[in-house]
């Protein structure tokens, strides 16, 4: 029997990943879909129409599965966005985008009536509103809107501070702030793996120390953890308001509205480690099931 059907994959390779992509292929298969991995846009060349990767015509694919949070470059997007124009992705381009930008993304997640941080977003020439804010909050936290694994957040403890920070934030070129009220939690967090739609597996992180940041980088460790339902249905609904097929949601409890908030939503987010495997972290093959499953119909024929 002739594979018909084909799709471009590009999976991380490391912490495990090598080993991931060689499942999923197999499984892909197993249902007559061919993968042709390991397609790197970055060293794709656009002409006429066609985006080629060697002599590969990437966008006569079925299908493109772009899972690289590691190896991103602004080059590869760019193409990203055009190739998703013209063929099916995973997660699509505007999902993505929205879920890399921590404003745009609380911004969909409160007008779909997901709890989030409080936050505000200002031009940076209005340095009176910050002022204005720290007032009214007493802590807060800033944010670069594309930032990763905790990296530039910094706490505003009052406004002295704020006096002190904004000759930086001023020198740092910045076309707006945003800024989040900081959330008294106890330092831990959820993290809900969700695929299309369905609740794949949670595991919890705590921050290290005294830092408030459950980050990994920031010195932040994995433990495991179960989901409450209020848990897992906020994150389902999160992926399904910012539209990714594959979401990692980020929850902590705020303790004085007692209540779930998303933090952000990652379009990226890893399968277990070897090492996290080894802890009991066991959901790599029922995620590998459902990505396969979303595939075999988003590109049924
Ligand atoms: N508003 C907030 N109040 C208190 N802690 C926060 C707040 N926002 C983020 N944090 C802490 O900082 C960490 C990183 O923030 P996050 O928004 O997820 O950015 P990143 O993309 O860098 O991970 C979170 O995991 C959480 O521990
Ligand atoms: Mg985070």
């Amino acid at each position: 029997m002739s594979l018909n059907r084909k799709i471009g994959m590009w999976l991380y390779s490391n912490s495990g990943g090598d080993k991931i992509q060689k499942k999923i292929i197999k499984k892909l298969r197993e249902r007559d879909i061919e993968t042709i991995n390991d397609i790197r846009l970055h060293d794709c060349i656009a002409q006429n129409g066609h985006i080629y990767y060697d002599k590969l015509k990437v966008d006569k694919l079925d299908l493109f599965f772009s899972y690289n949070a590691g190896e991103q470059t602004q080059y590869q997007m760019y193409l990203y966005q055009a190739l998703n124009r013209v063929i099916p992705m995973i997660n699509s381009y505007d999902a993505f985008a929205l879920t890399e930008d921590k404003f745009h993304t609380s911004f969909v997640l409160r007008n779909e009536g997901i709890q989030t941080a409080d936050y505000k977003l200002c031009h940076r020439d209005n340095g009176a509103a910050l002022k204005k804010i720290i007032k009214q909050w007493d802590k807060m936290v800033y944010k670069p809107t594309d930032g990763w694994g905790g990296v530039g957040l910094t706490k505003i403890e009052n406004e002295a501070s704020l006096d002190m920070l904004m000759p930086f934030l001023n020198q740092m070129d910045l076309r707006y702030f945003y800024v989040e009220k900081f959330i008294k939690y106890d330092n831990t967090d959820f993290r809900v793996d969700v695929v299309d739609g369905e609740f794949v597996a949670c595991y919890g992180r705590k921050a290290n120390g005294t830092d408030w940041r459950t980050n990994i980088t920031a010195g932040g460790s994995v433990f495991m953890r179960e989901a409450n339902d209020d848990i897992i249905n906020t994150a389902i609904n999160a992926c399904k308001a910012t539209g990714v097929d594959i979401g990692g949601v980020d929850i902590i409890y705020d303790l004085e509205k007692e209540e779930y908030i998303v933090l952000e939503v990652n379009g990226i987010p890893a399968f277990a480690t070897p090492e996290q495997e080894k802890m009991g972290l066991d959901f790599n093959n029922k995620k590998i099931d459902l990505i396969v499953d979303l595939i075999d119909r988003k590109i049924a024929k």
